[in-house]
């Protein structure tokens, strides 16, 4: 690599340290950050998009210029927007600059802007440098590319097991199989998504939080899938102080009359079929970039068998359950042969205390 490419991919890892500030909270926004250097190639200002609504990262950049961009170069992890959304065209400053040059690591999958933001610039006689940083970029706005791409939201499915693979007794006990510090590490990895997912057995089992303690806000939106309707009036997530929650429910299975158990401030949104693809477009309509599946076997079966899913995150516990009818983290999926069963890649490994948490990809 030339001292040149050194020195741009050093800029481009910076714009991509930026967008990392705002990771969590832009949905449905993508994590961007941009760097504006000035024709002598100095640092004169940088930015990056926090939340939807608020200024983009090229935006923000201009805001905070200490001095004239004119003849000077931008970086930015993702295409500069054209169109007119909750605020103005990005490619419109960036022209109005009298930037010269501009780094794109990435095309924006969105329709409204993909090519037409790159193509506006170099009509305006802007060079444009597209793919610095690329693997880098794909990774950190994956799910936002995911639901652009698929109109589905990136599904991220997590259980907790013993060393023996399972998931709870037979009288579906299972608290707690992870150390404490495992479960803590959940909290925090929640702020990471948009919403949590569950079926209404762990609902009616386990009575979940399912927050993030406080860690985001606001909270992630909890959602239970239910075919039966038949949810408890009492609920942890009943209380809507702290986070929203929705119940969605298959209208053709469900009994109608057990509506009057959930209060006024949840919502309710009925659906055709029990088909968790469904659950996946509703989220990702609402703006919802990335999910994540806390349900049981049965659900998360269903979620996987309806690509709903792209990752998986297992807590395993030195712990033996044993048992043939204690749970297992997911159904059958029939396979009758081993060329047939779901291979997963990418996989990394961390120690938590004496728990492994292993997290994995679905090649789509
Ligand atoms: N260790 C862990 O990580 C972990 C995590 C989650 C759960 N669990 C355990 O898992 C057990 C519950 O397991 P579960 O499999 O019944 O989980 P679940 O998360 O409740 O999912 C099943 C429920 O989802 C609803 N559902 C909607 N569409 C569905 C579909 N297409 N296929 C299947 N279900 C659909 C149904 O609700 P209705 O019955 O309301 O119609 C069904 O009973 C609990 O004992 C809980 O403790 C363990």
């Amino acid at each position: 690599m030339t001292e040149k490419n050194v020195s741009h991919t050093k800029w481009m890892k910076r714009a991509i340290f930026l967008a990392c500030l705002g990771k969590n909270t832009t949905s449905p926004n993508p994590s961007v950050g941009a760097v504006i250097l000035d024709k002598t190639g100095k640092l004169i200002s940088e930015g990056f998009h926090y939340k939807a609504g608020m200024p983009h990262a090229e935006a923000m950049a201009f805001n905070n210029l200490e001095k004239d961009a004119k003849g000077g170069s931008m970086y930015v992890n993702l295409e500069p927007c054209c169109h007119q959304g909750k605020t103005p065209p990005c490619v419109d400053k960036v022209i109005s600059s009298g930037i010269r040059k501009v780094y794109i690591s990435i095309q924006d999958p969105d329709k409204r802007v993909s090519g037409k933001g790159i193509k506006l610039l170099k009509e305006a006689g802007i060079q444009v440098h597209l793919g610095l940083c690329r693997k880098e970029s794909l990774d950190l706005n994956k799910a936002f590319i995911h639901r652009n791409i698929s109109k589905k939201a990136f599904g991220v499915l997590k259980w907790a097991m013993s060393i023996d693979g399972r998931i709870g007794l037979k009288n579906g006990k299972s608290k707690w199989i992870t150390n404490e510090e495992s479960r803590s590490l959940v909290h925090s990895f929640r702020a990471e998504f948009d919403a949590i997912i569950i079926g209404g057995n762990t609902l009616r089992k386990d009575n979940p939080i399912l927050t993030t303690r406080g860690l985001k806000t606001p909270e992630p939106l909890r959602v239970v899938f239910t075919k039966s309707l038949d949810l408890p009036s009492k609920s942890n997530l009943w209380d809507c102080n702290n986070a929203k929650t929705i119940v969605i429910y298959d209208s053709s299975t469900a009994n109608e009359s057990y509506l009057t158990r959930i209060p006024k401030c949840v919502e309710v949104e009925k659906v055709s079929s029990d088909n968790p693809e469904l659950i996946s477009k509703i989220l990702a309509r609402r703006g919802c970039n990335k999910v994540l599946w806390e349900c049981g076997p049965r659900l998360a079966t269903a979620a996987i068998q309806s690509n709903c899913i792209q990752e998986i995150i297992t807590f395993i516990a030195p712990k033996i359950l044993g048992g043939e009818n204690s749970m297992n983290p997911l159904g059958d999926f029939e396979f009758e042969e081993m060329h047939e069963i779901i291979k997963l890649s990418d996989s990394q490994v961390n120690l938590i205390g004496n728990d492994i948490c292993v997290k994995s990809s679905f090649k789509n």
